[in-house]
């Protein structure tokens, strides 16, 4: 597993928990590692995915009651991840080393979670999660080819949208960002009152002067909310570092107005996702780097700036240079 303090003792989203059904174990990757997912009555486990006999993959295995049974010779394990039965020895207590790596596991806003250490901070809070004047909506996830921190400056960057965005979050013929401020905090960044033209700010084709407010929550995990005299449309962000340069963004839209369907709301996601996709996957160095010589900044760039600032602060090692 790769070794970033930062992100081991961080919560992790490795999948959106409809896909980790009861009966079935998932494999999914972290931090270059293969982990298996499985439940037991509704708990959710998460385990390196490897048995200790002979290194086969448990998530070939199957769920019996409350226990994972490795696909090659039988091995049992219990919820704590311990061999209590080795079907060759069925009079054999197995060994005390035995023993599949356990992780921290969770199940929150319909994803499911791991931390590989011990968290230092709870699971980023969604604050509309449980508005129910929010409609939420799950998009993705989204593979980069690309490292996490260089997905996730992607989120926070307003000055693209006429570019890459063009005819939708922005429009070439007003590039112009307003002065913001982008303040870094013990647990973020927050940049507030940055304001734009778009001419279809959510695939209604309404267009409208929208006012962003970013935050970052966590290395890999930030937040929006953008609105225009009422109406709120907020976005909630958060990218599994599967390898430095591979990530999987895992999103949810809010929004407490307008008559969209679920999927033209995604339909758009997608559209607007996949225009960034490759733009970020071409950038290079591919490790965002937190140096402030390396590259060029403007005013305009003020949240990048902080998160980069922030990042070099926490000690972020993972995905940056
Ligand atoms: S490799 Fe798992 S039981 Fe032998
Ligand atoms: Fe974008």
């Amino acid at each position: 597993m790769l070794n970033d303090a930062v992100l081991l003792n961080d919560w992790h989203v490795v999948a959106y928990a409809p896909d980790v059904p009861e009966g079935k174990p998932v494999s999914v990757r972290l931090l270059e590692e293969d982990l298996v997912l499985w439940r037991a009555g509704g708990q959710v486990h998460a385990w390196r995915d490897l048995c200790v006999h002979r290194g086969t993959r448990l998530s070939l295995g199957r769920i019996e009651g409350d226990t994972l049974v490795c696909p090659y010779h039988g091995w049992t394990y219990n919820t704590e991840g311990r061999c209590v039965r080795i079907p060759a020895h069925p009079g054999q207590t197995p060994p005390e080393k035995a023993r599949t790596m356990v992780y921290q596991a969770r199940e929150k806003y319909g994803w499911i979670w791991v931390s590989p250490g011990n968290p230092t901070h709870d699971i980023p809070a969604f604050p509309e999660w449980d508005d129910a004047s929010f409609r939420k909506v799950h998009c993705g996830p989204y593979t980069f080819k690309a490292s996490g921190p260089r997905a996730i400056e992607n989120f926070l960057d307003v000055t693209h949208f006429p570019f890459v965005h063009a005819g939708y979050l922005g429009d070439p013929q007003f590039p112009e960002v307003n002065d913001y401020e982008a303040e870094i905090t013990p647990e973020g960044v927050i940049a507030r009152d940055i304001t734009v033209w778009q001419p279809d700010p959510d695939g209604s084709g309404q267009g409208a002067q929208v006012t962003y407010t970013y935050q970052v929550l966590r290395p890999l995990t930030a937040y929006f909310v953008k609105s225009s005299a009422g109406p709120r449309f907020a976005m909630y962000f958060t990218v599994t570092p599967v390898a430095q340069d591979t990530s999987i963004a895992w999103t949810y839209v809010a929004l407490d107005y307008g008559d969209q369907t679920e999927a033209e709301i995604r339909d758009f996601e997608n559209l607007i996702t996949w225009q960034d996709v490759p733009i970020v996957e071409s950038q290079r160095p591919e490790l965002l780097p937190l140096d402030l010589q390396a590259e060029l900044h403007l005013r305009s760039d003020r949240t990048a700036i902080a998160y980069r600032r922030w990042l070099r602060q926490i000690g972020l090692t993972f995905g940056t240079a």
